[in-house]
């Protein structure tokens, strides 16, 4: 009785907390806002520094994650980032004095988190909640399963549904979620600003394909197996990662051509969904290419950064990764930082 009474207050005050800052503020998102403005921004990913948690508060329970992402580049190479000869003469470039605390580079590689004085703080590379977004108003009740119930094996089905619509209503991001899992991915990994481009001379980045880049270093799919095992997802699922991550970077190449980006810009986008498009007929890749076509010519983008949305969580929520075994082939072997 005191245990439910104890959770339903978390909630409450989580909701309270949630609710006027779904979209985050902060220094930090302050430069995606920028970077998006005029651009309907529903669905981007809460990463404001007052609502971080940081991984160690993950790690009480998620020990195995948290080991995992420690050896992966999102955490290694950001320790080392600051000192590195080519980071220093970007930042140089750009007027930027502390790598990892100004927003023009700290957005990307670190995780800030705001101390009881207001002041900002980099706590670590790119970290759990920079995917799964801050947590202040889920990390407790996204781990309590009901009155007499000590593990998500004892939840309720009532249960566990309130219990996953409220997380959700408080923006993280779970694995269901994929179009906005593979969105947190997009925010970093299209890297469209030009002056860092260049100006700065910032690399433009690696082609991104999120079925791939999330099955190899970064792995850590423990929950779902149980115990220590971290199986690379189904191919089904991959399937289902892989038409949503096509969707999401059309719609990112679709926001940096709302904000100036040359139109050409999509074209990487539109040729990767016309690959798809010949291997197997799908309605929802045939919508994102017209739509893609219009903006290349010259259409409205940020109305198709909502269209092109809309298509992606469809895809995302129907799951249709089940028989589209022509897919497969086009879908690239797990992502391993010592392969490149
Ligand atoms: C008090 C323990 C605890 C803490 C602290 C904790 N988690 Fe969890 N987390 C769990 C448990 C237990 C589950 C499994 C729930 C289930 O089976 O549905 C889980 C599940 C998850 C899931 C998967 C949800 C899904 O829908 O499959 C994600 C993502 C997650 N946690 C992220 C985090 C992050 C990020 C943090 C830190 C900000 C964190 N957790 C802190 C206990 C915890
Ligand atoms: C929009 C997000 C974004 C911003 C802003 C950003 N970076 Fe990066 N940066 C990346 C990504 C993503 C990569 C990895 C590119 C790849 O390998 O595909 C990267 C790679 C690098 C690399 C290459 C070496 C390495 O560690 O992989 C350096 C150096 C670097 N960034 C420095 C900076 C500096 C300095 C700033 C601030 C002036 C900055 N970055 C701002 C996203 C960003
Ligand atoms: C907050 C920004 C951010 C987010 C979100 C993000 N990344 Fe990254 N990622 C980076 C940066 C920056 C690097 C480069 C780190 C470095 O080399 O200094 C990187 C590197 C990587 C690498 C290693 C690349 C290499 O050169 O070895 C992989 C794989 C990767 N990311 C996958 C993903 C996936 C999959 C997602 C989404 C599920 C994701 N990332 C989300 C910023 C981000
Ligand atoms: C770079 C982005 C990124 C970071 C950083 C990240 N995750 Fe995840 N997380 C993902 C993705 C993508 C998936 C789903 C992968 C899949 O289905 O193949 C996932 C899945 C999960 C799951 C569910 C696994 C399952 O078996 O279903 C949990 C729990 C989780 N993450 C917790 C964490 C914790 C805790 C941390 C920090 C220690 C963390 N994540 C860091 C992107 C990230």
């Amino acid at each position: 009785m005191f245990k439910s009474r104890a959770m339903t207050t978390v909630w409450i005050s989580a909701l309270a907390v949630g609710a006027a800052v779904v979209l985050g503020g902060g220094a930090v998102t302050q430069a995606v806002a920028e970077r998006t403005a005029g651009v309907e921004t529903a669905g981007m990913i809460n990463r404001d520094p007052g609502q971080i948690a940081g991984p160690d508060a993950c790690a009480e329970c998620h020990e195995n994650e948290h080991r995992v992402w420690m050896e992966s580049a999102h955490e290694a190479d950001a320790k080392v980032l600051s000192r590195d000869p080519e980071a220093k003469r970007i930042a140089k470039v750009l007027g930027v004095r502390r790598i990892k605390t100004d927003a023009k580079c700290a957005g990307c590689h670190f995780t800030s988190k705001e101390n009881e004085s207001g002041k900002l703080r980099s706590i670590a590379g790119v970290s759990c909640e920079s995917c799964h977004s801050a947590s202040a108003s889920w990390i407790d009740p996204h781990a309590q399963f009901g009155a007499d119930a000590e593990s998500a094996e004892d939840e309720s089905a009532q249960h566990r549904a309130d219990r996953l619509s409220y997380c959700d209503s408080m923006g993280m991001v779970r694995p269901d979620r994929l179009y906005e899992l593979a969105s947190a991915c997009y925010s970093c990994h299209a890297i469209t600003d030009q002056e860092l481009i260049h100006t700065a001379g910032h690399p433009a980045g690696t082609e991104f394909e999120f079925a791939s880049w999330s099955q190899g270093d970064l792995r850590h799919n423990f929950t779902r197996a149980g115990a220590d095992a971290n199986p690379v997802s189904a191919i089904s699922r991959q399937r289902v990662m892989f038409l949503v991550g096509a969707a999401v970077r059309l719609e990112s190449a679709c926001r940096a051509v709302a904000i100036g980006a040359p139109a050409e810009t999509i074209s990487g986008a539109i040729d990767h969904l016309r690959r798809v498009d010949q291997a197997v007929t799908i309605d929802a890749v045939s919508s994102l290419i017209e739509i893609g076509e219009g903006v290349a010519s010259g259409g409205d983008a940020a109305g198709a950064v909502e269209r092109i949305r809309a298509i992606g969580v469809r895809i995302a929520a129907e799951r249709v990764g089940e028989g589209l075994d022509q897919i497969d082939a086009l879908i690239p072997g797990a992502y391993s930082s010592e392969g490149r």
